[in-house]
Order: C-alpha cells, then sequence, then structure tokens
C-alpha cells in the first residue's frame, strides 16, 4: 500500500479539495482507496458522508492515531492511503511527513501563500522527506499557456528546491460542489479538462512515488478519465508517465543537519485503531 498526504501549514491551499478529487480519480484507476481524514473539522468526512458512496472509502482519526489508521487500511486490503491534514499542524506534520511515501504541498499563486509554503517544506528538509509541490486554484490557461501568475508562482517555487508538479490546478468552481448525487463533476465528466488535470496530477503523484500508472480502471467504477498522462510543459514529458522514478528527497540544508533529526511527538499508543468506513462490504 502506498500513502501519501496533502500537507500545508496555511488553511485553504486546497489540501481537502485534492485529496477528495485525487482519491476519487485514483480509485477510478484501479487503486483501492482510503482518505484518512486527520482535520478535526472533517471536511473531507463531511463530503464523504454526503456522498453516500461506498469509494473511496474514509477513515477518521485523531492526528496521534495516524500510524494505527495507517496499519489499518493496509490490513482492509487498500493500495492507497491520501491523508488529509489540518492546517497549522505544527508537530503533528512532522508526524505525518514521516508516516507517508510522498508529501504532496498544495499552493496557491498568490505572494501570501507562497510564503507561507516556507515552513511546510522546512519540515519537509529538517526530515528529509519526500515531498513535492503542486500549484492550486491557478488562473486558467490561455489554450495551453499558462498565466502570468502561475509562471511567476513557478518562479518562487524553484527555490524551495522541490519537485513541482508540471499540472497547476486551475481555480474552478466545478471543483467546489459535489453533485446533487453526491459524485464529483470529475465523475460526470471524466473526459473534461477538471478530470484530466486530476489524472494528470494523480500521473505525476504516482511518479514521484516510484510507482507505474495504473492503465486499467476499475471495472465497476463510474469514473472512466483517459489513462492520465503528465502533461509537457517543459520539464516533465509524457514518457516519463511509464517510467517510474524514486521518489525525490529533499536534500538536508546545513541549518538542519545542524540542528540535528526533528522527531515528532510521541504518538500516544493507548487509542484503538481507527475504523475504515466503506458502505456496501468492501
Ligand atoms: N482548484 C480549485 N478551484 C476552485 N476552488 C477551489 C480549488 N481548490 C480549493 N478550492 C476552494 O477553496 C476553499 C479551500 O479549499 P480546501 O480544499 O478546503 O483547503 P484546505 O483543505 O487546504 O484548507 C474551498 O472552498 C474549496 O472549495
Ligand atoms: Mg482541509
Amino acid at each position: 500500500m502506498r500513502t501519501f498526504s496533502l500537507l500545508a501549514q496555511k488553511g485553504g491551499a486546497g489540501m481537502t479539495t485534492l485529496a477528495v478529487h485525487l482519491a476519487v480519480l485514483a480509485e477510478s484507476l484501479g487503486e483501492r482507496v482510503a482518505i484518512i481524514d486527520t482535520d478535526p473539522q472533517r471536511s473531507a468526512a463531511d463530503w464523504w458522508r454526503a456522498r453516500k458512496l461506498p469509494r473511496p472509502a474514509m477513515a477518521e482519526c485523531e492526528p496521534k492515531n495516524l500510524p494505527k489508521a495507517i496499519e489499518s487500511a493496509k490490513k482492509r486490503g487498500m493500495t492507497l492511503c491520501i491523508v488529509d491534514t489540518p492546517p497549522h499542524a505544527g508537530q503533528f506534520a512532522y508526524l505525518v511527513a514521516e508516516a507517508v511515501n510522498f508529501n504532496l504541498i498544495p499552493c496557491r499563486p498568490a505572494p501570501f501563500d507562497l510564503r507561507a509554503i516556507g515552513k511546510t517544506v522546512d519540515i519537509i528538509a529538517q526530515l528529509n522527506a519526500p515531498a513535492g509541490i503542486v500549484i492550486n486554484a491557478a488562473p486558467a490557461n490561455r489554450g495551453d499557456t499558462e498565466m502570468p501568475v502561475t509562471i511567476e508562482a513557478r518562479k518562487v517555487l524553484a527555490r524551495y528546491n522541490l519537485p513541482v508538479s508540471p499540472v497547476a490546478i486551475i481555480d474552478r468552481p466545478v471543483y467546489q460542489h459535489p453533485m446533487e448525487d453526491g459524485r464529483t463533476y470529475i465523475e460526470h465528466f471524466p473526459t473534461g479538462k477538471p478530470a484530466t488535470d486530476i489524472a494528470a496530477l494523480w500521473a505525476w503523484v504516482q511518479q514521484q512515488m516510484g510507482v507505474a500508472p495504473k492503465a486499467r480502471p476499475n471495472a465497476d467504477s463510474p469514473v472512466r478519465p483517459k489513462v492520465a498522462r503528465v502533461p509537457a510543459n517543459g520539464d516533465a514529458p509524457a514518457a516519463n508517465a511509464a517510467k517510474p522514478q524514486g521518489p525525490v528527497r529533499q536534500p538536508q540544508s546545513a541549518a538542519a543537519k545542524a540542528a540535528g533529526p526533528v522527531r515528532p511527538r510521541p504518538a500516544d499508543q493507548s487509542g484503538s485503531p481507527p475504523p475504515i468506513a466503506a458502505r456496501g462490504g468492501r
């Protein structure tokens, strides 16, 4: 089982939005997905309850119980765990960053966000944890050309020395609301741009985790997007999508080395593992 987190110290970056869309998309391409909602606000879990569909599965857990929740998902036969996290996670962010195979850091292409992301990158650097950044809620491209705001954001993000997804997720109202039947827009319109962008982001995340993207959709899945490709916008030729690379690890900064390893607070061992909720007897 692979695990990745959505991690950002600033609220509103799009962690929950990307967690649920990537979960739906990955499930449709053959994964058995559990979202683990560790945010006390429970936005992802609320979405799931309103959805009334069995897949992807959902687990809610106290931050301290994350390792147990991941273990529990593995025992239930999940192949992918997506950990949605609270903003301002503080010490918990260290626990998350170490518990998963990859940390996806969403960032809006706006000055406050581009600065705030530094805190998250620091945590990643201190732990030497695998991570990458995705620009979220970018202005719509003109054809295949990104807007100056997005291009500028890429320049700023390049300073953080982490891989940046060549796919920026566009600011689209359709990502905000489930449809009346609880499904996401991308499930209803699997060949539309909102779905293919999420599919391309998923292909990139898989590359970062060192996994070849799955080409076989689940037969019973309502979502049938085309097999994702990583769009070439300069630095990620589509051919790479089939060639898994090892996870990208952040070189440890001199300051971080001098400070020594940062350890998360020890997890409380007393709690029982949170259940994975899956309707329909998965
Ligand atoms: N790409 C996007 N397009 C349109 N709205 C978005 C996008 N990403 C996030 N949002 C909206 O921004 C708000 C914050 O997103 P959310 O995923 O809850 O952030 P976080 O979980 O990081 O706090 C929500 O209202 C969400 O619907
Ligand atoms: Mg959230």
